[in-house]
């Protein structure tokens, strides 16, 4: 029987000079919070993460999905809460005290056929040890993966492993997030090493998407050109321009107030229809996204791959409910919301509901070109 070979992810963080760690005994930290989340759930998404022995032996991670929420999601799928841990060697150089082993679910050791007896011997029952012949060759190793049932295997690196998978042209997609900083140290560790790589300047890659996540620049190339999704394309900005178009029109149905903006708010599924709308005052002191929001059942299976388009920036604080919209859309399974206007400093000082979302690892798509439209409604308010 015919068993695909995963679909491979390579997800690495650099400095703007290219570096993955710097020469030191500390660890570099190059993420932030958002983009530690980013990657969890993309570990979450996969069968499988891989890395180097090196990498175990100097980083000692633990390699888990750290967030209860995707493992629960993980489980309702059916699927082991943890993905399958996977490291490769040579030396067979593995402490069993490594918390790789410790952590997590089932772990898995590919290495050359003469390192199976130390391993096994070494490691006993905390990690299945596979020989996969005189060397390793990590197309065998994609072939023995897909026989165990992986779809789709993440590759955490280090510069080793990235090389070999993109030399060879193994490599499905790369998740390049790239760090505000120089190191500026020609011996720290790169991306990757010199190596005959398929993708020159005469055989571009395609950059499938850029995003700011904080300070960090997130940048996801596709080297063979295709991509296997988990979800459809995210809208296009002409289906974002259209759908918030309409929020802005609905802030037009605003009972009149002096005391608070007008605001209108569409919610639609992936697919592109829509599941709810409201608007500020709807009912009383109800903010447009509550309102919209509270028409659709929490578990609703159309919301985690939903936008919601709101005409102006969600609230963080409020005087007259006990919760912000903020809060609303993080407790809600939204992942992605698009807003034509910041929230002017009338009514609070500080709002700051782009930032307060993004931060919890939602996609937040800012439309200025409609921010006029979406304000003047409220011109009354604004002294306009
Ligand atoms: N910023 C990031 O995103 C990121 C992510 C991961 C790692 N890193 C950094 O990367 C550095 C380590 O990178 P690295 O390139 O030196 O090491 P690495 O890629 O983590 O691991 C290399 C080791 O993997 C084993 N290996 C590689 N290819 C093999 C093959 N074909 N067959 C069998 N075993 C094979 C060998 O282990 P043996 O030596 O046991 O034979 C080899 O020494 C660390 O500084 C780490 O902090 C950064
Ligand atoms: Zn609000």
């Amino acid at each position: 029987m015919d068993h695909p070979r995963p679909y491979v992810v390579l997800s690495v963080a650099t400095s703007v000079d290219g570096h993955i760690d710097d020469t030191g005994p500390d660890r570099l930290v190059l993420s932030n919070e958002a983009d530690f989340d980013r990657v969890d759930q993309v570990r979450a998404e996969s069968d499988a993460i891989l890395i180097g022995a090196t990498t175990l032996r100097r980083d000692n991670p633990r390699l888990l999905v750290n967030s209860a929420r995707r493992r629960d999601e993980r489980a309702a799928r059916g699927l082991p809460p943890y993905p399958l841990k996977v490291t490769v060697t040579r030396s067979g150089d593995l402490d069993r005290d490594l918390r790789f082993w410790h952590h997590g679910g089932d772990k898995l050791v590919y290495c050359p056929d003469p390192a199976v007896p130390k391993l096994r011997e070494r490691l006993g029952d905390l990690a299945d040890v596979a020989g996969l012949g005189p060397d390793l060759d990590f197309g065998v190793m994609l072939d023995d993966l897909g026989r165990r049932g992986i779809g789709r295997l993440m590759v955490e690196g280090g510069g080793t492993i990235h090389t070999q998978f993109l030399t060879a042209g193994l490599a499905d997609e790369i998740h390049l997030a790239i760090a505000p900083f120089f190191l500026g140290d020609p011996d720290a560790p790169r991306f990757v090493n010199a190596g005959r790589f398929p993708y020159g300047p005469g055989n571009r890659m395609t950059l499938a998407e850029a995003r700011t996540i904080g300070d960090i620049a997130f940048l996801r190339y596709l080297p063979e050109g295709r991509a296997v999704s988990l979800s459809p394309a995210p809208p296009s900005r002409s289906e974002d321009r259209r759908w918030l178009s309409l929020a802005i029109d609905l802030a037009e149905q605003c009972p009149p107030s002096d005391t608070a903006f007008s605001v209108g708010c569409v919610i639609v599924d992936a697919d592109g229809s829509e599941i709810s709308r409201g608007f500020s005052r709807e009912r009383p002191h109800f903010h447009a996204e509550e309102s919209a929001l509270s028409k659709v059942a929490p578990d609703d299976e159309r919301l985690p791959g939903a936008t919601l388009y709101s005409s102006l920036e969600p609230c963080t604080r409020r005087s007259s409910r006990p919760r912000p919209c903020a809060e609303l859309i993080l407790d809600s399974p939204i992942r992605r919301v698009v807003v034509a206007w910041r929230e002017p400093p009338v009514f609070v000082a500080d709002a700051h509901g782009v930032q307060a979302l993004e931060a919890a690892g939602i996609t937040v798509v800012e439309i200025p070109e409609l921010a006029d439209a979406a304000s003047r409604m409220n011109a009354h308010i604004l002294g306009l």
